[in-house]
């Protein structure tokens, strides 16, 4: 069972946790999202320099949770991309210092296959859950994607997004109507108290039969709604059109999903990244597990947005499984290139 330090900082997110396989022993994650609110979202510069300020203590605060010692530990792993290449380069250069000084192996992981490997985590010794052959919907503020998960490094690209991804829409429509940063847990905490059927947005791509997704044009029906009504006057009215554009978001996810279980052969669904927080879609996506006879797993919300569990349980199943160390920093690599790290 390898024990892996792992460290995560391709975004706004500065996170360290040790993990036995795929039990967390210590995970922790110290956010930006106060530094970056005020612009409205995630800037490079700052984000890489708020990393550099964080990241030693954030392992150390790791290390102590977990009470191990570096001596305890059979690998260190770090993100290797894609994300801000700046904010990369700060964990990925303490992961190297980190194994050079102890002699560790270093694996580099992609960040999209450690949001697979979120599904699997455990908190403590019971059920660990093997990847599993699933369909996987990666839904996040850089991505949405399905992919048709055959086993570890065996990924295939079934649908993504044509333009914004779902937790980008979230962002930006939290920025139209003024709500602050990030959009998707206000905007999802907001539609609780809505009407969905209140304003018919559109449902990007519904009717095609392909497994694709575009959000571009749902963010700009919200725009135009705004333009000719003005912002909601009322709390009544600001939940009602966050309702109507979380359903019109959850719906088209949904859908999609739907599809892909069915055409894959998979009975198994896993939601994984940041939006997977999200109610509606948590809820929709049982509803549509119960209907379909379908296994539905979603990880745990703290599991859900950016961490560093789910990069170690990624590199421990790598180990597991032979792989060599490796390490390689990209920016924009997508999920089934990762497989090619494997041999
Ligand atoms: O996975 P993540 O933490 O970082 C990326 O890899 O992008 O995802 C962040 C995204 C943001 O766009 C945020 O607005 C969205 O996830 N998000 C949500 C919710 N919580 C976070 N979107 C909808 N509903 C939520 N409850
Ligand atoms: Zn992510």
């Amino acid at each position: 069972m390898p024990r892996v330090l792992a460290i995560e900082s391709s975004c706004d997110e500065t996170a360290c946790a040790v993990v036995d396989d795929r039990t967390v022993r210590s995970s922790v994650v110290r956010t930006q999202i106060d530094i970056h609110a005020r612009f409205g979202g995630v800037v490079p510069e700052l984000a890489s320099r708020h990393h550099l300020g964080a990241v030693s203590a954030v392992v150390d605060e790791a290390l102590a949770r977990a009470e191990c010692p570096l001596d305890a530990l059979d690998a260190v792993a770090v993100t290797e991309g894609p994300g801000l290449v700046g904010a990369l380069l700060v964990g990925v250069q303490f992961a190297r210092g980190l194994a050079l000084a102890t002699g560790l192996p270093l694996f580099g992981v992609h960040h999209l296959e450690g949001h697979l490997f979120s599904a699997c985590l455990r908190d403590d010794r019971s059920d660990p859950a093997p990847l599993q052959p699933h369909v996987a919907l990666l839904v996040s503020g850089g991505h949405t994607e399905l992919v048709a998960v055959a086993g570890l490094g065996r990924y295939q690209l079934l649908g993504a997004t044509r333009d914004d991804a779902a937790g980008e829409a979230y962002d930006k429509v939290a920025k139209l109507l003024g709500l602050g940063y990030p959009g998707g847990p206000i905007i999802d905490r907001l539609a609780a108290d809505g009407d969905p059927n209140a304003i018919a947005f559109p449902r990007g791509m519904a009717d095609k039969h392909n497994l694709e997704f575009s959000f571009s044009g749902l963010k700009t029906a919200v725009l135009v709604h705004i333009e000719q009504r003005g912002l909601p006057d009322s709390v009544a009215g600001l939940a009602d059109l966050c309702a109507s554009f979380q359903a019109a978001v959850v719906e088209v996810l949904v859908q999609k999903c739907r599809r892909a279980v069915q055409r894959s052969g998979l009975q198994r669904l896993h939601i994984v990244g940041g939006v997977a927080a999200n109610r509606g879609l948590r809820e929709a996506a049982a509803a549509a597990a119960t209907a379909d006879g379908f296994t539905l797993v979603v990880p745990p919300v703290r599991y859900c947005g950016d961490n560093a569990a789910m990069i170690a349980a990624a590199a421990a199943a790598r180990i597991a499984a032979g792989c060599t160390p490796s390490l390689e920093v990209h920016t924009s690599l997508a999920i089934d290139d990762a497989r090619q790290q494997l041999s």
